[in-house]
């Protein structure tokens, strides 16, 4: 694993934004895995700012998304299809229909899972995933617990993570209990990894995921057996980083 340290959420997010940048350049037609949460979304205005100075294409681009709240509908402002589209499809010159996120509002969880399962191996799989870290080592939705072979899979969401996403929420009760998510599989089959994460609460969790055993307890931790992870942080979220002697 790669560790990129940067002094402030700014640079960790124009560090993400050149990594992705360069896949995109390299491979104009590439798939890439996407995330929501707050961490990315200094990543997203980065790569906006250098597709209206002219830098960048979206063309040809494909997106995958990690999850999606089931029940939410994509005009629902706390969906994560009205985020992306909020954050970033709607300001850059990607096709709206090569952006993928799961059908929230699909009432049959299998039918919904294997629909994104087809669209991710039709798309021959994923270049690059960008992905943020949950405080309890969740990595799209795949909560402590969840086996490492899933595919796409309907979840539910812990206690700690609706009281960590409640804070978008008007209350608790609002949140969704339940969500569809990429499997820690099909994350694991994607070439790259960029692993954002900022702010000193992340930082037990980080330390935990990247240097404590690997567990399904911290699914994060699967990580350390993919080939191409570079974990990209602000001094905060990585002051639990072990030093190398
Ligand atoms: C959410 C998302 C994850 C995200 C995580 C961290 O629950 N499903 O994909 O990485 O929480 O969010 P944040 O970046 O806001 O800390």
């Amino acid at each position: 694993m790669k560790i990129i340290y940067t002094d402030s959420y700014y640079q960790m997010s124009r560090v993400a934004a050149n990594l992705i940048s360069a896949q995109v350049i390299m491979k104009p037609n590439c798939v890439l895995g996407l995330a929501t949460g707050s961490t990315p979304i200094g990543t997203y205005t980065q790569l906006i700012r250098w597709y209206e100075k002219g830098d960048l294409d979206f063309s040809q681009v494909t997106t995958i998304n990690l999850d999606e709240y089931k029940g939410l509908s994509p005009e629902n402002d706390q969906s994560y299809r009205y985020f992306m589209n909020t954050h970033f499809f709607n300001s850059i010159n990607i096709r709206p229909e090569q952006t993928h996120v799961p059908d929230g509002l699909e009432p049959d969880s299998v039918k919904a899972c294997h629909d994104y399962n087809k669209i991710i191996s039709d798309c021959g799989g994923i270049d690059l995933q960008l992905l943020g870290l949950g405080l309890n080592g969740h990595i799209g939705f795949n909560e402590p617990g969840s086996a490492f072979e899933k595919e796409t899979h309907c979840i539910d969401l812990t206690e700690s993570t609706i009281r960590a996403n409640s804070r978008f929420f008007a209350s608790m009760d609002l949140v969704p209990k339940q969500a569809y998510t990429m499997g820690i599989k099909t994350i694991m089959q994607a070439k790259k990894i960029v692993v954002i994460v900022n702010g000193a609460e992340k930082a037990q969790i980080v330390r935990d995921a990247f240097f404590g055993p690997i567990t399904p307890k911290v699914p994060a931790s699967v990580l350390q057996l993919h080939n191409d992870v570079t974990l990209v942080g602000d001094k905060e979220a990585l002051s639990l980083v072990p030093e190398v002697e």
